[in-house]
């Protein structure tokens, strides 16, 4: 199997892209949708709508970039899940239907295995087994990977994601979404000292996360400050969540005794969370480049490529809104 076109519509992100084992990334598009943003949150069926919009032409496009027609490809790779159900459908209707005009396997991915082997894109990528953080704006957890496909779920969060974290103190400093990057811009100016900062569970066992107490701390700071405070407030909320994610990996890796972290999903983007995770852990830790932290086509083309041997032929659309990635078997 050579050419497999992957393609991403779990969210508000639209992702297409080619990858073939013997090249790596060959071609990809992400288009973000910008019409949430006055929303500050994503609306689903906005949400559908705009893939509904972009994937055709992008669809062409990627093949024109990549230099083949749709013909030359092998394999249809598309997010079977989790995200929006409408979002997903988009993805799999066009996902599916492609494959099935052209005779190709259709593959259903699921996106948090996307992200999570995005790091094996690399020129250097990680020997398993290895403890992987996924970090992103619907999920915090942190994973023992034996192989692909062997995933045992070591922790995850009780309530908000730290992306969600990221976004919702965003909006209540004003700033627009996603909120990560926003946040991170403006503590770049910030002092992360002059406020205190809940670091949430480190005292407890266990690698379970949880962000709804620094979400209540930040709201009262901000509802109590200064626009002159905020980037003071923007500072210390990320050194929390980025101390906490430290601290949690650092146990994760005692507990399984592993060597190597894997850092991907949104979040990994953040550069003080990299810095820190690198001059904190003793072993080696490995990130996908910013541009395949975020939701994009090329990592579902490349899980598919792994999970090649379960590509359907029958023409079945099939979405699981809610997949447990300890569901998927090994390859
Ligand atoms: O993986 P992703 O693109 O979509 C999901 O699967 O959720 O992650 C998006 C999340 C958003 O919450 C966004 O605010 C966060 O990743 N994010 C960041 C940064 N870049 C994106 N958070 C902190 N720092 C960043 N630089
Ligand atoms: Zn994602």
């Amino acid at each position: 199997m050579q050419n497999i076109i992957g393609i991403e519509t779990s969210c508000d992100e639209t992702g297409v892209a080619v990858y073939r084992p013997d090249a790596g990334i060959v071609a990809e598009l992400v288009y973000t949708q910008a019409d949430h943003a006055a929303f500050g949150g994503v609306v689903p069926e906005l949400a559908s709508r705009d893939h509904v919009r972009k994937l055709p032409a992008m669809i062409r496009e990627v093949l024109t970039l990549a230099e083949l027609t749709a013909a030359e490809l092998d394999a249809v790779a598309y997010t079977a899940g989790p995200g929006l159900a409408g979002a997903l459908l988009v993805g799999a209707a066009v996902g599916v239907g492609l494959a099935h005009a052209a005779g190709l396997p259709a593959i259903a991915v699921h996106h948090m295995e996307g992200h999570l082997l995005s790091p094996l894109l690399e020129a250097q990528p990680p020997a398993f087994p290895f403890v992987a953080l996924l970090v992103s704006g619907g999920h915090t957890m942190l994973v023992d990977v034996a192989d692909i496909g062997r995933y045992r779920l070591l922790g995850e969060t009780l309530d908000d994601a730290a992306g969600e974290a990221f976004d919702k103190t965003a909006r209540l400093l004003g700033l627009g979404f996603p909120g990560g990057p926003e946040v991170a811009r403006l503590a770049e100016q910030g002092d992360p000292e002059r406020f205190d900062f809940p670091r949430p569970m480190v005292n407890r066992p266990g690698l379970d996360f949880s962000f709804s107490g620094l979400k209540t701390h930040t709201r009262q700071l901000i509802n109590n400050s200064e626009p002159a405070d905020h980037a003071d407030i923007a500072a210390g909320f990320e050194k929390a969540v980025v101390d906490t994610l430290v601290i949690k990996c650092r146990r994760a890796l005692h507990e399984t005794r592993h060597r190597s972290l894997v850092i991907a999903g949104g979040v990994s983007a953040n550069a003080r969370l990299r810095q820190a995770l690198d001059s904190a852990l003793p072993g080696q830790v490995y990130y996908p480049r910013p541009s395949l932290c975020t939701d994009n086509g090329a990592m579902i083309a490349h899980a598919g490529w792994h999970r090649r041997k379960e590509g359907r032929i029958d023409g079945q659309i099939a979405v699981r809104p809610r997949w447990p990635l300890e569901e998927l078997t090994a390859v």
